[in-house]
């Protein structure tokens, strides 16, 4: 193996760049040409390759976003989309490639894997919702940030005697919502994974009232329902009047965390190394810390669970 390209693909997340990084400056100390590839999967079927030195990667660790920019990529979807990018690949003398995204990105990887294309992912979304990694690269940046924003609401929550719902973004899952609902101590959590009960809502924020509490925080999943319906449920069955805020992509923004860096940084790595041994159609993770290897078809066809002690945590102590 003498080139590696890499390329950011899906939503932006932070720590993108840290991976980045880490790829390049892995494949150079291991004797490598480093390749970048822009705007994912479509600059891999237009071509739009650069090549990246240490230099070209210095003083992005800490910067949010991606360097390479990103996309969600229709064209690579087709056979023809497909075609056009093994054909670029290998007109550049490409022996690898580096997919640092979710688990979408993770099909479009595993469908040049099928052509016989050395690939091996990288998870990169905040979400968190890929099986096979504790954590996935951005999801501490996007809890903290979400964090930061909800103890603020609190200050007007608890000063005005209000009910808050925030909504926060992770599309099918509720990784975010339940990683925040516990950090924030907040009252109730609605996540996708769990049917929604709006008389136990109710039976819970009224037990919190008839304890003397005058404030209370909910936090919604996106893909459980939006904050501006749960308002509404709320008004109109019970007579609530709750405030709304939606995050939204505040929660994409921003330098990486130092968990999300280190993640970066021992992926990207790790991701070079073992294409290097030979893994191919694989992806990264950290299973308990440690660094781990699964099959890229596994993101997607395994769903990945919401921690029950953490969802009672949420219960048992919003009291
Ligand atoms: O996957 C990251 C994410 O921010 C999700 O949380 C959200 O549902 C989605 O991307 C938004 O996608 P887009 O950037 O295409 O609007």
């Amino acid at each position: 193996m003498k080139r590696v390209a890499v390329l950011t693909s899906g939503g932006d997340a932070p720590g993108m760049n840290a991976a980045i990084r880490a790829v390049v400056r892995t494949a150079i100390y291991h004797r490598l040409e480093a390749i970048g590839v822009m705007r994912g999967f479509e600059g891999l079927i237009d071509g739009e390759f650069a090549p990246l030195n240490r230099s070209s990667v210095g003083g992005i660790i800490h910067r949010g976003g991606t360097i390479l920019k990103t996309a969600r990529s229709e064209r690579f979807k087709t056979e023809d989309g497909l075609n056009r990018a093994l054909y670029q690949l290998k007109n550049s003398g490409i022996d690898g490639l580096v997919v640092i995204g979710g688990d979408g990105s993770f099909r479009g990887a595993q469908n040049l894997h099928l052509k016989g294309f050395p690939v091996i992912g990288v998870p990169g979304t905040i979400d968190n919702d890929v099986a096979g990694t504790d954590e996935t690269i951005g999801f501490d940046t996007a809890v903290n940030t979400a964090l930061e924003a909800v103890k603020k609401l609190r200050d007007t929550a608890s000063s005005h005697d209000r009910l808050f719902i925030v909504e926060v973004m992770g599309r099918e899952a509720g990784f975010i919502a339940l990683e925040v609902a516990v950090a924030s101590g907040a009252e109730y959590v609605v996540v996708p994974e769990l049917s929604f009960s709006l008389g136990r809502l109710c039976d819970k924020l009224h037990d919190t009232r008839s304890r003397g509490k005058t404030h209370s925080l909910i936090i919604v999943a996106e893909g459980a329902m939006s904050a501006a319906d749960l308002k509404n449920k709320l008004q109109d069955t019970a007579g609530y009047d709750a405030r709304i805020t939606v995050l939204g992509y505040i929660q994409r923004g921003g330098s990486p965390t130092s968990f999300d860096a280190i993640l970066a940084s021992r992926m990207g790595s790790f991701a070079v190394e073992s294409l290097l041994e030979g893994h191919k159609g694989m992806m990264i993770g950290t299973v308990a810390h440690q660094m781990t290897l699964s099959p890229l078809s596994a993101s997607w066809q395994t769903r990945k669970i919401l921690s029950p002690e953490k969802l009672e945590l949420v219960e048992k102590l919003s009291i």
